[in-house]
């Protein structure tokens, strides 16, 4: 059993500050003045492994600027597999020019980088431009990577970004969803073609289906009522059963290929391994038929962190037009990259599937904010089952903390 103690997560200055907003108009974010300019958040100061995680109490609250800003108090936030990357310096390159398109005519840093793309949490304060949201709103969204992340106190979006939560969940569970759901959407409904409404009995295979997108995908596509086709590991099969994956191939068994070759063929393949994968996986596809392979694992980013900018999108331009152009004139079938798109609506739509219990959070390990490095490394151990999730906030300020809660928890329980 996990040892619990209670740790404060405050010092005495922050201890004492009141979390008391007011729903209308306030700009102040606390009542105490020693509070207003800063905020607790883990940072990184310069790219590297699990050691530059830094916590610190001192990094400037990201307060209202533009007319459709929203400001969140974050409840809880989630880590995917972009954290750990990201952490690394993985599409440094390209997400600078979106933090300041000028970076190269001056001395621009993105240190001290805040991680963390997922969460829930209660807005605090609006822009004057903002019509959907008021103080006070439960919400959850998903950031995008150039912007600074939810291991922190709050964060400021645009309203476009941020959504309702679905008031079926916790904020705990929330926080699982944004990013996986987003990323999904942008896979298999923007990329692969698919909707609610065209999707019956479509035949779809999700490769690396016990992860994060991939128990996310399972629900969606479920719920649209599409035939699906998994491939997970041996130990993984109840968890993606459970979701309501039709078959299940063990990609450990060695015959991975030849039992999803014996299969009827597919109309959309998500891809969330790479690697070789779409070597065997483009001849699982329906020829001739708008078939489409969709990876999530695509080269683009590496390709513009090691060659820079231009040469790198050049070159990934190019290796993607290539396989395109193959696929589509030998046998009829798309081949296709998707990427992360956060998107408020589209999280507006998967409320409504939550709160309808179309779609569950899968929540594998839940760590306090005290223990945000063992939550990465939780994700750098591999093998997720779902989502690992962060506990930012408290009502009291103080959490029990434990070491991670772990074990996959499928719920839809009422807060
Ligand atoms: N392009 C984008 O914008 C974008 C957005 C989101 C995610 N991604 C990428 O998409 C991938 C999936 O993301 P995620 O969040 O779902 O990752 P995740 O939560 O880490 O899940 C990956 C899952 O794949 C399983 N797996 C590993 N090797 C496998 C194989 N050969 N065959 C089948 N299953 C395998 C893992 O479990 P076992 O190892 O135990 O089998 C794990 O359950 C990651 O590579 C991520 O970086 C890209």
């Amino acid at each position: 059993m996990a040892s619990v103690r209670l740790l404060c997560l405050l010092n005495g200055k922050a201890a004492g500050c009141s979390r008391t907003l007011a729903r209308t108009g306030c700009r102040n974010v606390c009542s105490s003045p020693s509070r207003l300019q800063s905020m607790s958040a883990w940072v990184i100061d310069q790219y590297g492994s699990s050691g530059v995680l830094r916590h610190t109490e001192e990094i400037t609250i990201p307060t209202i600027n533009f007319a459709h800003d929203v400001m969140i108090k974050v409840s809880a936030a989630s880590l995917n597999p972009l954290d750990v990357n990201m952490r690394g310096g993985y599409g440094a390159a390209l997400l600078n020019i979106r933090r300041d398109p000028l970076s190269v005519l001056n001395s621009f840093s993105e240190f001290p980088l805040i991680l963390g793309r997922d969460l829930s949490g209660v807005v605090v304060d609006c822009g004057s431009g903002v019509t959907h949201f008021a103080p006070g709103d439960e919400v959850w969204a998903a950031i995008p990577p150039w912007k600074q992340g939810s291991l922190a106190e709050y964060v400021t979006l645009t309203e476009y970004e941020v959504s309702y939560k679905p008031k079926s969940l916790s904020h705990i569970e929330a926080a699982s969803i944004p990013y996986v759901a987003n990323t999904a959407f942008s896979a298999l409904v923007n990329t692969g073609g698919l909707c609610r409404e065209n999707s019956l009995n479509k035949r779809v295979l999700i490769t690396g289906a016990s992860g994060g997108v991939g128990t996310f995908s399972i629900q969606l596509l479920k719920a649209w009522g599409a035939h699906v086709t998994v491939t997970c590991s041996q130990n993984a099969e109840g968890l993606v059963r459970g979701l309501g994956a039709d078959e299940v191939v063990d990609y450990t068994s060695g015959d991975m290929a030849e039992q999803l070759e014996m299969m009827q063929r597919f109309d959309v393949i998500l891809d969330n391994v790479g690697g070789d994968t779409e070597e065997w996986a483009m001849g699982l596809l329906k020829p001739w038929s708008g078939a489409k392979y969709v990876t999530l694992v695509s080269p683009l980013l590496l390709k513009t962190d090691s060659m820079g900018l231009l040469d790198g999108t050049l070159n990934a331009g190019l290796t993607l037009h290539n396989k395109a152009f193959q696929n589509i004139t030998s046998s009829g079938v798309f081949y296709r990259w998707a990427f992360y798109a956060p998107d408020g609506p589209t999280l507006d739509e998967v409320s409504r599937l939550v709160d309808t219990g179309k779609i569950l959070p899968v929540v594998e390990a839940q760590f306090p904010f005290t223990q945000v490095p063992q939550a990465f490394q939780k994700l750098e151990g591999g093998h997720a089952r779902g989502k690992t999730v962060v506990k930012v906030a408290e009502d009291d300020e103080c959490i029990e903390t434990a070491e991670s809660e772990q074990g996959v928890q499928v719920t839809s329980q009422q807060n």
